[in-house]
């Protein structure tokens, strides 16, 4: 195939952007876009709106107080290659339309070399309240570390969701990672998401969720108001676990905000106990969803999701029409500009929280 010059150039920028959007230039220990984002394919928070340009990038970084360490990290000329690459990922339906991954990635933590991890479950989702979606199989990229099977019927029902089993067995010491593809029978790509491991040279201790439970569910919660659940997470063995990574994530992970002494502390000694608060402030009226995210030099990563309905409020809060915070915020909801919109009224959320406080 030939290539014009402007065609060649632009490949390239496309390739640089693809390479950004997975790790920052000369720091990779630091997350980029794909660490949030996923992959770009699923849209996880509308990050295919970046490919407007780099400096629709450049404002949601300076908008999205997640994502304003990047500044530091990335050129308008880098911002500039990935919104090209964003350019070139198109989704091949609406988004609506497409089965919906439940988590869209998962590690399944340190195991060793040669030996099966437990069994882990996605959820594939129809979101959509009629149609119905076909779905024609469910692959690995990697079968044998990361074999895949699904129990989705040919047509998934209108808010119907079915499983996906995956498991993992590390072949070599060291990171592993496999996408899984969601294709349609006629076998176009529809959705895709990733697993992700460490083969380990001895077998690891393990953690639980104690209670034990795969799922936090706040139920219905008013807007304005906050929500807070406990659990615990033990870890039964004979060693110390490093917990390198506690957080909410997911398409609102800015909703739940994961603390309490686990979410410090680092480590979790032979026998011991830690307790996990989780607290969701509902935006709107509307189904929140998301897991947390759980990495730690343990052999499994047991997943906990997390999901609530925020629900209207019987007495408007006085504080959404008049507080000065929402005022700077350009009237909060009703931004012309949503995304603004929506950080700033985080924000405000934030600021609510520290303010109460002193009172
Ligand atoms: C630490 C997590 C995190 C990282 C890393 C991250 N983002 Fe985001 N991004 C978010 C969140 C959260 C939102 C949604 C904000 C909201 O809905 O309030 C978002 C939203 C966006 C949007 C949507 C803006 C809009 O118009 O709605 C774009 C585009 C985007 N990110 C691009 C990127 C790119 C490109 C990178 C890598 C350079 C990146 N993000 C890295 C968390 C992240």
């Amino acid at each position: 195939m030939f290539l014009g010059w402007a065609d060649a150039v632009r490949a390239q920028d496309a390739t640089r952007g693809a390479q950004l959007y997975r790790a920052l230039p000369g720091s990779p220990g630091v997350g980029s876009c794909v660490s949030c984002h996923g992959e770009p394919l699923n849209n996880r928070n509308s990050v295919l709106r970046g490919a407007v340009g780099g400096a629709w990038i450049s404002r949601t970084i300076a908008a999205v107080s997640a994502m304003g360490y990047l500044r530091q990290f990335l050129s308008d000329a880098d911002l500039a290659d990935i919104a090209t690459y964003l350019a070139t990922v198109v989704p091949s339906a609406e988004l609506e339309t497409l089965p919906e991954p439940w988590p869209t990635f998962d590690d399944f933590g340190a195991q060793a070399v040669g030996t099966l991890a437990a069994e882990r479950t996605l959820w594939l989702r129809n979101l959509q309240p009629r149609g119905e979606l076909s779905i024609g199989s469910v692959v690995s990229t990697d079968p044998v570390v990361f074999p895949v099977q699904h129990e989705c019927p040919l047509s998934l029902p209108p808010l119907g969701s079915c499983r996906v089993r995956t498991w993992f067995r590390p072949a070599a010491v060291g990171p592993a990672e496999a996408r899984f593809d969601i294709l349609a029978p006629g076998g176009q790509l529809l959705r895709s998401g990733r697993l992700l491991g460490t083969g380990a040279a001895l077998q690891p201790p393990t953690l639980a969720w104690a209670p034990a439970t795969e799922l936090v569910d706040f139920g219905r919660v008013e807007v304005g108001r906050s929500a807070e659940l406990r659990l615990q997470l033990h870890n039964p063995g004979g060693t110390a676990v490093a917990l390198e990574r506690l957080r909410s994530t997911g398409p609102q992970a800015l909703r739940f905000v994961v603390s309490g002494e686990c979410a410090a502390a680092g480590r979790i000694e032979a026998g011991a106990r830690c307790e996990v608060t989780i607290a969701h402030s509902p935006r709107a009226a509307e189904r929140a969803e998301g897991w947390v995210e759980l990495a730690s030099d343990a052999a499994n990563a047991p997943l906990l999701r997390l999901q609530a309905i925020g629900v209207a409020a019987q007495v408007p809060p006085q504080s959404s029409a008049s507080s000065p915070e929402q005022d700077a915020a350009g009237g909060g909801a009703l931004s012309p500009w949503p995304l603004l919109g929506l950080g700033l009224s985080v924000l405000a959320l934030r600021l609510g929280r520290v303010r109460r406080k002193p009172h």
